[in-house]
């Protein structure tokens, strides 16, 4: 059976750089299905309130601001800077906060033929049905060289190790929050990239899609 004919999810979970993102993208086009990269609508709330010059922590004005946004409208290349992720992290504990984009984020993963969601909590708390669930992880250090190597091909400077400090502090804080923290959903496919390179990754996940849409 293929994709087109049942309408199908496939939930994409893991920590900050770990390769998500690019899984998911090559995921949505091979299978024809839209892709929303959950993280995004993270960062617009609080991009949001930054711009306004209103606090990242009242959870009233955080939760109205996320309720407003507009799924349709978020610029990947203006969001992906490091202090917007980091503030994105301060407003996703906020439980108002992650039931407005959560609502939204269901609302895309309904329509059409299916849709590739990438977050922290897809496959435990937005689509815990989905046909299909992946964990992707890689060590620190690996995911702080690929965020260093990232923003430095795009022509930035960046030191290393205050990366992979960011990182670990941004993981500890999604794990530890009190409301959908960032765990495997106990149904993912674990997906370990760090000695895996992206193309394995994903033949690794193609093969495991394609055995779920024949069952
Ligand atoms: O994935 P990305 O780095 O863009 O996410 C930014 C922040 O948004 C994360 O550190 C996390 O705090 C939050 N987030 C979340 N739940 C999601 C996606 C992102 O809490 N589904």
């Amino acid at each position: 059976m293929t994709s087109q004919a049942k309408h199908i999810v496939i939930a994409v979970d893991g920590p900050a750089a770990a390769g998500k993102g690019t899984l998911s993208r090559k995921l949505a086009v091979h299978y024809g299905l839209k892709h929303l990269d959950t993280g995004l609508t993270y960062r617009a709330t609080a991009k949001a309130l930054l711009d306004r010059g209103l606090p990242l922590d009242d959870e009233g004005v955080a939760a109205e601001t996320a309720r407003a946004l507009d799924l349709s409208g978020l610029d990947r290349t203006v969001l992906s800077v490091h202090e917007i992720g980091e503030a994105a992290s301060r407003v996703a504990v906020m439980p108002q906060v992650r039931q407005a984009l959560v609502e939204a984020q269901r609302a895309f993963a309904g329509s059409a033929s299916g849709a590739v969601l990438d977050g922290r909590d897809i496959g435990t708390v937005v689509c815990p049905d989905a046909l299909i669930k992946f964990y992707v992880t890689a060590s620190p250090a690996v995911r702080a060289k690929r965020r260093h190597d990232e923003i430095t091909g795009n022509g930035g400077s960046a030191d290393l190790a205050s990366i992979q400090a960011d990182i670990e502090k941004r993981d500890a804080r999604d794990s530890e929050r009190a409301d959908s923290p960032l765990r495997p959903a106990a149904d993912a496919h674990l997906l370990d990239t760090t000695e895996m390179g992206i193309e394995a990754a994903f033949e690794a996940a193609r093969r495991l899609v394609d055995a779920a849409l024949e069952r």
